[in-house]
């Protein structure tokens, strides 16, 4: 038997929705509340503050409510990452912490956390839990004022773009999970590992980029996150 292939799974909104947080572009999600222009941009920042740590607050008083858990798909790349014997990396999209909640480790958050604020002074970046305001001082330079979310907002630079290429170029096997495909360079990592590796798409409906994969497998994340894992290690007999 040849050497198992390096993983690199990207993850996206979908894979939270059965914890109980929204997606951004199904029916009822943020993007159909809000407008990205008004809560998601530095410009946004900018001129209304106020609105938009009131977005963001909201969403991270939710992600520490009892009721959300990471779900079986959360927990079935954390269950991947210990069995597998190759390389191993989780990139994911998502702000919440319910990769780490559920045991991953090989984590990246390409577009920040919500659990994280940062100065936009100094830079630094702190593990946060309450609620942000316009007032609140950074806990490093002690600044008011100018404490953001540590979110990647439209026109800034994903996070640990440098390893994710890295690991990117060295993967056998992609797999993309609850992502639409809208929004670059997430959406362009298929096409970048194409013909390199296989790739495999796990999602509700098929992605805007649903052409760039070998495999698509449609359905809810805690079904299908699972039986896929399942048949990954059984075909390696681990
Ligand atoms: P989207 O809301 O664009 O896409 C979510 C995808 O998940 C859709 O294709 C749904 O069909 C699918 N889906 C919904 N429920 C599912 C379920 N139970 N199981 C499996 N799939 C399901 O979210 P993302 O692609 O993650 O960025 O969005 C990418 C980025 O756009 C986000 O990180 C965020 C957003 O604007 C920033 O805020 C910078």
């Amino acid at each position: 038997m040849s050497e198992p292939p390096a993983i690199f799974v990207l993850t996206g909104a979908g894979i939270s929705r059965e914890s109980g947080l929204s997606t951004f572009r199904d029916a009822d999600g943020a993007w159909a509340q809000v407008r990205i222009e008004d809560v998601a941009t530095p410009e946004a920042f900018a001129r209304d503050p106020a609105r938009v740590h009131d977005f963001y607050n909201a969403r991270r008083a939710q992600l520490t409510s009892a009721a959300i858990a990471p779900n079986a798909a959360h927990l079935a790349l954390a269950a991947l990452e210990r069995r597998w014997p190759g390389a191993f990396l989780l990139v994911t999209q998502n702000v919440d912490d319910l990769h780490e909640r559920a045991g991953s480790k090989r984590l990246l958050h390409m577009h920040g956390e919500l659990k994280r604020v940062r100065c936009a002074r100094c830079d630094a970046s702190h593990s946060w839990d309450a609620a942000l305001d316009t007032a609140t001082a950074c806990p490093s330079c002690l600044l008011p004022g100018r404490m953001r979310p540590d979110i990647v907002w439209f026109g800034e630079m994903p996070y640990h773009m440098e390893r994710i290429g890295g690991a990117l170029r060295r993967c056998g096997l992609f797999v993309a999970i609850g992502t639409s495909g809208n929004v670059y360079p997430a959406a362009g990592f298929a096409a970048e590992v194409c013909g390199r590796a296989r790739t495999v798409e796990l999602n509700l409906e098929p992605s805007e980029v649903a052409s760039q994969f070998d495999e698509a497998i449609h359905g809810k994340a805690t079904g299908v996150v699972p039986a896929f894992v399942a048949r990954l290690l059984a075909a390696w007999k681990l």
